[in-house]
């Protein structure tokens, strides 16, 4: 599987294989990513930076790519896809949540995986991993909001089990939302 989605990946992005020496990895967001995260929402197409910020963003504030890389990994964490190669790594998928109520431990979650890597399995595997470290840190609600267009996003949360309606504060907006309650008193 692992091997599928890199042989993939190696011919989405045109590269020659010894360029590249090691498989896509997911792991926890840190403070030395801060270049590679600019440059993965830079290098995304205005239609997956569109939906992944609800808004038109070239650049990230430097300010909050800086916090970006510094979740506390408790009320807020973030996982990075990362893609090794020769002389380094490059982000290819990022997803996060932050705890917006600490009364209801409810959590707003964001993902995006680069435009060459969709469709591959990769924002699964990303949403997987945050919803087992939310779930471990006693986040009662995941939630996200989605513009109606977006089919993907919509697709995957529903098989996730999240809930769909209509978000109550946009109404331009779907809410997205998951209850992790009954997966925490399972584990
Ligand atoms: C939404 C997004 C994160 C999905 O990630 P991905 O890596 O492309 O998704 P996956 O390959 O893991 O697919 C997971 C499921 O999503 C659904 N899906 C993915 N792409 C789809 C598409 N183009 N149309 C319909 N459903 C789709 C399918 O149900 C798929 O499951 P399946 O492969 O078993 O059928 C990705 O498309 C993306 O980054 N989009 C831009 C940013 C964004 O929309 N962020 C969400 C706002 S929070």
């Amino acid at each position: 599987m692992l091997l599928d989605l890199y042989s993939t990946l190696l011919t989405r992005v045109e590269v020659r294989p010894v360029e590249y020496v090691a498989p896509v990895v997911i792991r926890p967001i840190r403070p030395d990513d801060e270049g590679k995260l600019g440059a993965f929402f830079r290098g995304l197409s205005d239609r997956s930076r569109h939906r992944r910020f609800h808004a038109v963003m070239n650049d990230l504030p430097a300010d909050v790519l800086a916090r970006f890389v510094r979740p506390d990994g408790c009320d807020e964490v973030a996982l990075v896809a990362v893609m090794r190669r020769l002389g380094g790594e490059s982000v290819i998928g990022e997803v996060r949540y932050a705890i917006i109520d600490g009364k209801t431990r409810k959590a707003e979650f964001a993902i995006a995986v680069a435009d060459v890597a969709q469709g591959i399995g990769l924002g699964k595997r990303l949403l997987r991993g945050l919803m087992r470290r939310a779930t471990e840190n006693k986040v009662a609600v995941l939630y996200g909001d989605v513009l109606p267009e977006n089919q993907a996003m919509l697709a995957l949360a529903r098989e996730f089990g999240f809930r769909q309606r209509r978000d109550p504060h946009d109404p331009r907006l779907l809410l997205v939302e998951k209850s992790l309650e009954a997966a925490r008193l399972a584990v």
